[in-house]
């Protein structure tokens, strides 16, 4: 008797790619796949893996290689390589990974099933596809057929296809607290540095009333808290719907309590945009506005189409609308070219907006994208990026420092996310963000609690849960 297969999904990177990572359970779950929280006894591997980065690559190189180990013990065992690396990649993945049965970039996702019966059909020598598949049924139609410029057993799938709009697939969520969900994939811009653009394709938008029906499903399931992805998730555009209108009717969707959206680009921070962040209850008072360096020709360089006044004018834009907002940004040190005063440019950026958080990156080279071919004594050496990131990291948590350190003290609404690393504490975010731990009960994961900040490690912040003057009773033990 045939067993239900059992499929392992492990996802690196963004959140657009957990997102996708869920999405591949889903069609995987909808076509008989059982999903396994370990890859122990799984019968499909996938490694949902990101490219931005030389360091994400390599490690999630090392973690493949430590994964065919389980094929000693499964020989039927099928390893596939998915997402951003796997798109970038492609043959050369094979070439360097030989074990791997299947590659496939991001656009791909809807012909999964079929491609792991044919790498399971040709895994079994039987050289003839999807006969004698594990799933033994008839494949579903698939919206294109799958391209095979094969090596051997191996299976590629990469074509960036901008029919696909991923619409009718089912996300598998497994979280009671929160939701990703993407409006848009794909990107645009050509950011001198970024690989983005080659490994995910033009910038897609999905259709409003999808998207809307969606989010009424999930807060139907109980869960109150969505996140809208996208690359540049406000330059969202679909008809006559702009990203705030859409970000207006999903804060409106009944049962929908927060409403979070990442990343906007800067130069979309519209000022209809930041009405509807200020008018909707829902919207959260956070933003991430990535800012990538201070210094105007190294923004120019990184073809980042703003300049730091223009920035600073979106930053003085939303903040006046929303005065309570928490901001956070993404760095990059060492663009090739950047001295050592622009680099002290971008010091002076942190300094002057005070992000309440930042993600802050040394460049890493990107073959194929345009940074690539800056002047060859432009590309810096790794100590001295490596000294420039530290001394932004030192700033930028200072002033996150400074920034918690005065808010101490305030009574904020968190949802429990999780159990904290002490036993009887639980963790969650506020509404700007911010992580708290305070004592609770894992039966509070995805309820709302009304918590005082009584201290800070800096980062993140320890609290108590209150009672409300008055009523004699908790307030926000449930939603
Ligand atoms: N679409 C988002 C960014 C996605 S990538 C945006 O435009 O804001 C997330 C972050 O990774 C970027 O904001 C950038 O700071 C960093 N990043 C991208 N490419 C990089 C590279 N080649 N080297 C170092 N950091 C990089
Ligand atoms: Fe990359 Fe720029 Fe597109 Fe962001 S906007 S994904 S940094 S190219
Ligand atoms: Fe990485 Fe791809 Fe996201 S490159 S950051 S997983 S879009």
């Amino acid at each position: 008797m045939k067993r239900t297969p059992r499929a392992y999904v492990e996802t690196y990177g963004c959140q657009m790619n957990i997102s996708d990572g869920e999405l591949m359970e889903g069609i995987l779950e909808a076509r008989g796949y059982e999903i396994a929280e370990r890859p122990d006894d799984a019968d499909v591997i996938l490694v949902n893996t990101c490219a931005i980065r030389d360091h994400a690559e390599k490690r999630v190189l090392g973690r493949v290689s430590q994964l065919k180990g389980l094929k000693a013990d499964n020989p039927e065992l099928i390893l596939g390589v998915t997402g951003c690396m796997a798109q970038r990649m492609g043959d050369d993945l094979l070439a360097k990974a030989p074990y791997v049965d299947l590659v496939m970039g991001p656009d791909g996702y809807r012909a999964l099933p079929e491609a792991l019966e044919q790498a399971r059909g040709r895994s079994r020598s039987t050289g003839e596809g999807a006969e004698g598949g594990v799933l033994g049924s008839a494949p579903a139609r698939v919206a294109r057929e799958i391209p095979r410029p094969r090596r051997g057993p191996q299976l590629t799938v990469l074509d960036l296809d901008t029919g696909e709009n991923y619409e009718g697939l089912e996300q598998r969520r497994t979280s009671d607290v929160s939701a990703w969900v993407p409006i848009q994939r794909g990107c645009d811009h050509r950011c001198t540095y970024c690989i983005v653009p080659y490994v995910r394709g033009p910038e897609k938008n999905r259709d409003p009333h999808e998207v809307l029906a969606e989010i009424a499903g999930i807060a139907a399931g109980g869960v109150h808290e969505v996140t809208l992805l996208g690359q540049t998730v406000n330059s969202y555009e679909s008809g006559d719907w702009s990203f705030a209108r859409l970000l207006r009717e999903v804060a409106r969707v009944p049962g929908i309590r927060r409403v979070r959206f990442t990343s906007p680009h800067p130069n979309d921070l519209t000022e209809e945009l930041v009405e509807v962040m200020a008018a909707e209850p829902a919207v959260c008072e956070q933003l991430h506005l990535p800012a990538q360096s201070g210094n105007n020709r190294t923004l120019k360089r990184m073809l980042r189409r703003y300049t730091v006044e223009t920035f600073l004018e979106k930053v003085e834009l939303a903040r006046s609308a929303i005065p309570d907002l928490a901001l956070s940004t993404d760095i990059i040190v060492a663009f090739p070219g950047e001295t050592d005063a622009e680099f002290r440019d971008t010091l002076e950026l942190m300094r002057t907006v005070r992000f309440d958080d930042a993600f802050t990156y040394k460049y890493s080279l990107r073959e194929g994208t345009p940074a690539t071919r800056l002047p060859e004594g432009d590309f810096i050496p790794d100590d001295e990026a490596q000294a420039r990131l530290e001394e932004l990291i030192t700033v930028a948590r200072g002033i996150q420092a400074e920034i918690n350190r005065s808010e101490v003290g305030r009574v904020e609404e968190v949802l429990v996310e999780k159990a904290a690393r002490d036993p009887g504490s639980v963790l969650g975010r506020t509404r700007r963000n911010k992580v708290v731990a305070f004592p609770g009960d894992l039966s509070w994961v995805g309820h709302m609690h009304t918590v005082e900040l009584t201290s800070t490690t800096g980062a993140t912040f320890a609290g108590s849960r209150v009672a409300v003057a008055g009523t004699g009773t908790l307030v926000g033990a449930a939603v």
